[in-house]
């Protein structure tokens, strides 16, 4: 496949000190993994990469990090083109990969070292760097456990720990809550927000949408290849289109037959609960709940499915496409 010849356009406004893209490709082979990303995330601010498996998020963030080339497109993290000054984003950002090779042998404290000297970070500042990043990683109590022995939450802290081990104003993390139990999530929706109060750019990727909608600020979607919406999480729009509210009741036969006669078709989401499209918004969310209580059908829980992140992602990705839980 020829590719489409893409002038890199660089954005109007003055540079800062985030991560800027804009138009962003990159192909492998036939495969077009980007074609067309464009994002933005500020300093201070928690920003989420989000969009079904294959979008192309893990190859936008190796762009990023200056380990792969984009085939075309204007870029820049920390002031500078990963590009052509791939030393300096280096020495500026810190990137924590999906599934990260370790040094097994080694000690926590042990690999942190071998780290921070690629990074040429002097000893005598090791000293200080290293229990720096095992803190903020909460990974002091086993500074002195050999890699192999920590558990899947743990090497997720420690590949973090790698990120943060040159104090980076950058932070690129592929999926970094996957395998993390609820109370590790939180301790890293914790760690990654006060990251960013420090005054560091945080890019995240991740399909856990509900812990997103606590985390992030702002979100960026995308899907095959492309960037389909950026939003500020707070501001996500929630009542527009279709919304999937579930009902619980005492009585399934008595919600089915209520349902019927107002038209709307549920589908069984387990035992004793059934999902409903509700078209228009929230107020029509609430006459359905006003009209079956009233028909005196013994409703015990309605609600969305999801939260607002989930809705709009379902939105704007296909539904074949979309990651459904
Ligand atoms: N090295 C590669 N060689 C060939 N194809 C690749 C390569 N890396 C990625 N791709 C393809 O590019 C597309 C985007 O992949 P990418 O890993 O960026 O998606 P992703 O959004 O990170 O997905 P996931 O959520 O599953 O991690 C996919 O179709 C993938 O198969
Ligand atoms: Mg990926």
């Amino acid at each position: 496949m020829v590719l489409e010849s893409v002038q890199p356009e660089a954005p109007s406004g003055p540079p800062h000190a985030g991560i800027s893209a804009r138009g962003l490709h990159r192909s492998f082979g036939p495969v077009g993994a980007v074609q067309g990303m464009h994002l933005d995330a500020f300093p201070g601010r928690v920003t989420a990469l989000v969009g079904p498996n294959g979008a192309g998020k893990t190859t936008l963030l190796l762009i990023l990090a200056t380990l792969l080339a984009p085939d075309a497109g204007w870029v820049r993290v920390a002031g500078f083109d990963p590009t052509t000054d791939a030393g300096e984003v280096r020495s500026r950002m810190g990137w924590a990969p999906d599934v990260l090779g370790f040094y097994d042998a080694l000690t926590v404290a042990e690999y942190l070292d071998v780290m921070a000297a690629a990074h040429r970070i002097p000893a005598a500042q090791r000293h200080v760097s290293i229990p720096a990043a095992l803190d903020s990683a909460r990974l002091i109590e086993q500074a002195h456990a050999r890699v192999h022995t920590l558990s899947r939450g743990q090497k997720q802290r420690l590949s973090l720990a790698r990120a943060l081990i040159h104090g980076p104003s950058v932070l690129l993390l592929d999926e970094p809550a996957a395998g993390l139990d609820p109370r590790s999530r939180i301790e890293l929706h914790d760690l990654l927000r006060q990251l960013a109060a420090e005054g560091r750019t945080v890019l995240v990727s991740s399909h856990a949408l509900d812990d997103l909608e606590e985390l992030a600020d702002e979100v960026v979607f995308v899907d095959r290849g492309r960037t389909v919406a950026s939003h500020r999480v707070d501001q996500l729009p929630t009542n527009v289109g279709a919304r999937s509210y579930r009902i619980r009741s005492l009585d399934a036969a008595a919600l089915a037959q209520a349902l019927g006669e107002h038209g709307v078709t549920p589908v069984p989401a387990g035992p004793s609960a059934v999902d409903v499209q509700v078209y228009g918004g929230e107020q029509n969310a609430a006459r359905l709940l006003a009209e079956l209580v009233a028909s005196g059908v013994p409703v015990t829980a309605f609600g969305p499915v999801g939260g607002s992140l989930e809705a709009a992602y379902l939105q704007l990705t296909d539904d074949d496409q979309a990651v459904r839980r």
